[in-house]
């Protein structure tokens, strides 16, 4: 299959639903026989980005391993799915730059909805001040100016999610 290579990038606040859209759009994507990579925070932080830490100088870097990654597969043809809070505006334009073939996906959803949610209760362990430096608690969030597509998790059903992505993907000659 003659596949276009592209980066679709997840970014948003912890909890906002990244990794859930981005396991359901894998799960379509490999039904359609596309070839694919899933890179997510919490995965990559375990072995290619280990030891980094949440400070913006560690963030920054974890962001740019992943790109780095994320050009290589997108130019051997695969469509690479990255599901990371990449907090800073500057360093995913960056990414952008680099890629070419790359999607911002904002995955948006309010603060309150991300702690009320708090699945992995991290939230509550940042409010209780056992977490420093959390997103959006007491680190900042910069949401993108102009992402392809926004994803408003507190809105939409999880399939509108995904189908938004498929439809930018199509609409830009990404899938075979
Ligand atoms: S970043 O900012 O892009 O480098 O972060 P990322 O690699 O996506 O990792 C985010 C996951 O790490 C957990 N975690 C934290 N998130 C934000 N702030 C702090 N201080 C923090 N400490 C740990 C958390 O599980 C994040 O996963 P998601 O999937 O976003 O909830
Ligand atoms: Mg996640």
């Amino acid at each position: 299959m003659n596949q276009r290579g592209v980066t679709i990038w997840f970014t948003g606040l912890s909890g906002a639903g990244k990794t859930t859209i981005t396991q359901a759009l894998a799960k379509t994507l490999q039904e359609k026989e596309c070839k694919l990579e899933v890179l997510d925070g919490d995965i990559v932080r375990q072995n290619l980005t280990k030891g980094l830490g949440f400070s913006k100088e560690d963030r920054d870097e974890n962001i740019r391993r992943i790109g780095f990654v994320s050009h290589l597969l997108t130019r051997n043809g695969v469509i690479v799915l990255v599901s990371a809070i990449s907090p800073y505006r500057a360093i995913r334009e960056e990414v952008r730059q680099k890629v070419g073939d790359f999607l911002e996906v904002y995955v948006n959803a309010p603060l309150a909805t991300c702690e009320e949610r708090d699945v992995k209760g991290l939230y509550k362990r940042a409010r209780a001040g056992e977490i420093l430096g959390f997103t959006g608690i007491d680190d900042p969030y910069e949401p993108p100016l102009n992402p392809e597509v926004e994803c408003r998790t507190d809105q939409e059903e999880l399939s509108e999610s995904v189908t938004k992505v498929l439809q930018k993907l199509e609409e830009l000659g990404y899938l075979p």
